[in-house]
């Protein structure tokens, strides 16, 4: 499959637009447009039906331990700040900065621009002058050599005229190349090396709460909808009966600034997940871990995406993160992607005790095999915890433990692109619909997360038809998301349908008139055959779990 072509009917048929189109777009940014929405709203019920409403907490699932409750959250976007210093956000989700040990400046990395010069410093304290050489650096701007100039006369003391005694050497530059930062003067500093080495920035977007708002109202969009799980992990063992083990569930947008946004809406900085934080025993998680694995990997296959191109990955010991001790990623073979590679479409991870105990006790790192908090330079805790009790009481073991999490957290964007690209299909057209293509453009959704369930289709535009296909499309709109189509073809008007994945036709004819019956089509096998009017709904109800 052409990825262009996918993007195409993305568009031509209302799949998805680029973010503020008429304004150029914005990079890293799409709107859902009206066949886009359903499409995605489908996928995002199916999730939430099959992982939350009908979970039967009183069966045990194949492969679980044993039963297990499930529950629902909608939190907010903007939580307090320091929800993201315990979770290690704050400090841990990262792009590249420097920081100023001098000025007390941050300054992104890729930002910061420089030259080689040499010239005469004056010493302090009357001390003789003597020739430095030095790395000079500003911010970037339009004309970097004339900030450079002021930076220099201002390091090295000079007036507007002794200014050409400056020596300046090789092109203006980042300092990427620098093998010593202890010769590159900072942008705001007066002496050399103090800049610290880079380091990554947060991809957190900042905003600031409240009108008045300085620095210290600065909040974060959350760049993931699981800490918002965590910390209400407390009011919803006190506002339900849930037991341990049990899984609370959320959908909801998530934001990351991504340098790279890049391949339609596979990396994005506004998105959508589905995240569910499973609380478990610490001596069964590892038993959890393997079934929400396995769970999730089958969830893909039902709706859909089974075949070489999903696949099940368990990380390698060096790519867990420090508190993990088990990852799997589920994986698509996106087309955009070279020959052979994948790209994530969910990680479960077995996440410890972590969440929990970094939200009670604060930030944790890891010390050899414990997580302990860290502490900074004076031995004080770096980031503290909320100080509630967030450990659970197990009434039938009479044990008090600090729950253990398995953590499948899942893209509805990408999972959406995943159902997208693999229901492109096209094929040859057979005789008997020939419209002007000799190929056929089908998307074969699964029939429930198909935006459009069935189109209604009168024959001919008279004799009745168009009523009688008008009273059936009234009556199936009650149950389903259903479309009318009068206008042009039988043929082309399949067509259309094809194009947007629509799995059922239903066309009122001649026969319609007589016996009662209509014509059901299939959109993949093409098959047609009668059904009667009173049975339809049944019928397409049967026909499209
Ligand atoms: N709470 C764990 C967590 O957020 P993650 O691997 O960073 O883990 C989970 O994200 C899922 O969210 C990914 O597997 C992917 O489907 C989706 N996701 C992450 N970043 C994304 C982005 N920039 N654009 C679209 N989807 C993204």
């Amino acid at each position: 499959m052409i990825m262009e072509d996918l993007v195409a009917l993305c568009k031509r048929r209302g799949f998805l637009f680029q973010s503020s189109e008429i304004y150029g777009g914005l990079n890293g940014f799409w709107d859902y447009g009206p066949l886009g929405v359903l499409l995605k709203r489908n996928v995002k019920d199916a999730w939430w039906r099959d992982m939350v409403e009908s979970h039967n907490e009183q069966k045990i699932e194949t492969g679980a331990p044993s039963t297990y409750e499930m529950t629902g959250l909608d939190c907010t976007i903007i939580m307090h700040p320091q929800v993201w210093k315990c979770s290690g956000h704050y400090d841990l989700f990262h792009d590249y900065m420097i920081d100023c040990r001098e000025s007390k400046r941050r300054y992104r990395f890729d930002h910061v621009r420089g030259r080689w010069v040499t010239g005469l410093k004056h010493g302090e304290g009357g001390a003789a002058a003597v020739e430095q050489k030095v790395f000079i650096t500003t911010m970037e701007t339009e004309d970097v050599q004339t900030a450079l100039d002021a930076a220099a006369g201002h390091y090295f003391g000079l007036r507007k005229k002794d200014m050409d005694t400056l020596k300046w050497e090789g092109p203006i530059a980042g300092i990427t190349d620098m093998t010593s930062f202890d010769e590159v003067v900072g942008p705001d500093a007066k002496r050399p090396g103090t800049l610290t080495e880079p380091r990554e920035f947060n991809l957190m977007f900042k905003t600031i709460v409240g009108a008045l708002g300085g620095e210290d109202d600065a909040a974060f969009l959350r760049p993931e909808t699981a800490q918002g799980i965590f910390v209400n992990f407390k009011n919803v063992l006190d506002s339900t009966r849930v037991k341990v083990p049990f899984g609370i569930a959320q959908i909801g947008k998530s934001f990351r600034n991504e340098i790279t946004p890049r391949n339609f809406t596979f990396r994005s900085r506004e998105f959508e997940q589905m995240e569910i934080e499973f609380f478990c025993h610490p001596e069964t998680s590892q038993q959890w871990y393997q079934y929400w694995r396995d769970r999730r990997f089958r969830w893909y296959t039902e709706m859909g995406l089974a075949g070489e191109r999903l696949r099940l990955r368990e990380h390698e010991q060096a790519e867990l993160a420090h508190y993990s001790c088990g990852t799997a990623d589920i994986e698509y073979a996106f087309p955009f992607l070279p020959e052979g590679e994948f790209g994530e479409l969910e990680g479960v991870a077995h996440r410890g005790d972590f969440d929990l105990r970094s939200h009670m006790e604060g930030k944790l790192v890891r010390q050899g095999n414990e997580l302990v908090l860290e502490k900074d330079a004076a031995g004080q805790v770096r980031h503290r915890g909320s100080g509630k009790d967030l450990s659970y009481y197990d009434d039938q073991r009479k044990e008090r433990f600090v729950p253990h999490v398995i953590e499948p957290s899942s893209g509805a964007d990408r999972a959406t692109l995943a159902f997208l690209c693999e229901a492109y299909t096209v094929d040859q057209a057979p005789t008997a619909e020939k419209g002007e293509d000799a190929n056929r453009t089908l998307m074969k959704f699964h029939p429930r997360i198909a935006p459009v369930k069935a189109a209604i289709f009168p024959l001919v535009k008279k004799d009745g038809m168009p009523e009688l296909a008008a009273d059936l499309y009234g009556e199936l709109k009650e149950y389903f998301h259903v479309q009318y189509d009068e206008k042009g073809a039988i043929g082309r008007r399949y067509r259309r349908q094809d194009e947007i994945g629509t799995p059922f036709c239903v066309t009122v004819d001649g026969q319609t008139l007589t016996d009662g019956t209509v014509t059901l089509r299939d959109r993949d096998s093409l098959e047609q055959w009668r059904v009667p009017k009173s049975k339809l709904a049944d019928e397409l109800r049967a026909r499209l779990k």
